[in-house]
């Protein structure tokens, strides 16, 4: 397909807000792959920003940009003291997770089922908004449980653009509050991308970002016929080269990162997070698929899954496994070429 070339919304390409997957760690990893796509970190808790560490919850590198910080939470004053503190700390977005249906999440009385009262969220919304100079942008669900009805899902849309939301990225599928866990909840309930793009249809002055199943760039682009924006989750974990040609497909940069360098350019980074107390598997366990398909690729995941989780280990198990992993791939690349010569 041919690359975008004019003027892409700033949130042409994001990548999901993943708990416990999209930390500091590996967004780092991502934007050695990606410079310009769009990065949310994990949902964080309001109140965990008011009362608990912020370093540990906020801190991120520099090179993160363009970063998103995700929260949750459902009271008006401490969502807009959080969001206000997250534009202090240095984010480009603040969005509010309307989607996640775990219990734990709606034990708190936040996340998928916030959709169930629109009048709140446009509440909460609308004092985030008060609060900071930055863009607030929703994410959510087609809708819940039994309320699974097209005319919902837009008045629930325009209830918040009536606040002044702009920005909605929309997980294609509605959510289930009781019965399923939060990984059925994202492949049970059917993607409906007709629904997406029909609320691009109806609100064409809104950013209307589509998030859900989405595992490659072609799909991506093809999507971006009929939306703004596409948001890709497990996929890009899965491999995070998928986003391998995202910087000059969505973005008009010439890049081409190449897996070798980021592996290179994560130990120097693990070489300085080290020195600040971060254990080696913090880093090295979103490292494991960066070979994905690769030659060498399985060598390298087991090589780091039995040494970069031993207790003190250092960044010399990712250079020995670098090492091999390059030993593996030169090996592989001779062998064609042996064969070729005893024919
Ligand atoms: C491990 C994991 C953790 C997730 N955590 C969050 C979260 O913190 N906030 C959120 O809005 N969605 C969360 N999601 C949902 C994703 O953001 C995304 O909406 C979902 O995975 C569908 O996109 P995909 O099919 O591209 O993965 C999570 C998904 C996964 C797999």
């Amino acid at each position: 397909m041919a690359p975008i070339t004019q003027n892409p919304s700033p949130h042409v390409l994001s990548v999901a807000p993943m708990l416990d997957w999209t930390d500091r760690h590996f967004r780092y990893l991502l934007r050695l792959v990606t410079r310009r796509t769009r990065l949310y970190t994990e949902m964080v808790v309001d109140q965990s920003i008011l009362l608990g560490n912020r370093p540990r919850l906020l801190d991120f590198s520099p090179e993160e940009h363009p970063l998103a910080l995700q929260l949750g939470g459902s009271q008006p004053e401490k969502l807009a003291t959080a969001a206000h503190i997250g534009e202090k700390w240095g984010y480009d977005e603040i969005n509010l997770n309307l989607g996640c249906p775990s219990e734990r999440v709606q034990g708190g009385g936040f996340g998928a089922c916030l959709m169930l009262e629109p009048e709140r969220v446009a509440e909460c919304m609308a004092a985030m908004r008060q609060a900071v100079r930055i863009p607030v942008t929703a994410k959510h669900r087609l809708g819940v449980d039994e309320l699974e009805d097209y005319r919902y899902v837009a008045r629930f849309v325009e209830k918040l653009a009536d606040v002044g939301i702009e920005v909605f990225i929309i997980h294609a599928r509605k959510a289930y509050l009781r019965g399923l866990s939060p990984a059925e909840n994202r492949t049970v309930p059917p993607l409906r991308y007709e629904w997406v793009y029909r609320l691009k249809q109806d609100f064409p002055h809104l950013t209307i970002v589509l998030n859900g199943g989405v595992r490659t760039l072609d799909e991506a682009q093809a999507h971006l016929e009929r939306v703004d924006g596409v948001m890709l989750g497990r996929a890009v974990y899965e491999n995070p080269f998928v986003l391998e040609r995202a910087d000059a497909r969505f973005f008009g940069l010439n890049r081409w990162p190449n897996r070798l360098e980021v592996a290179q350019a994560m130990l120097f980074y693990a070489e300085a997070q080290l020195e600040q107390g971060t254990p080696l598997w913090a880093i090295a366990r979103h490292m494991l698929n960066l070979f994905k398909g690769q030659p060498g690729g399985r060598l390298w995941r087991r090589l780091l899954s039995e040494r970069a989780c031993r207790r003190g280990a250092g960044v010399e198990v990712l250079r020995q496994a670098l090492e091999q992993v390059q030993a593996e791939a030169d090996r592989r690349a001779d062998k064609p070429l042996v064969s070729l010569a005893t024919d």
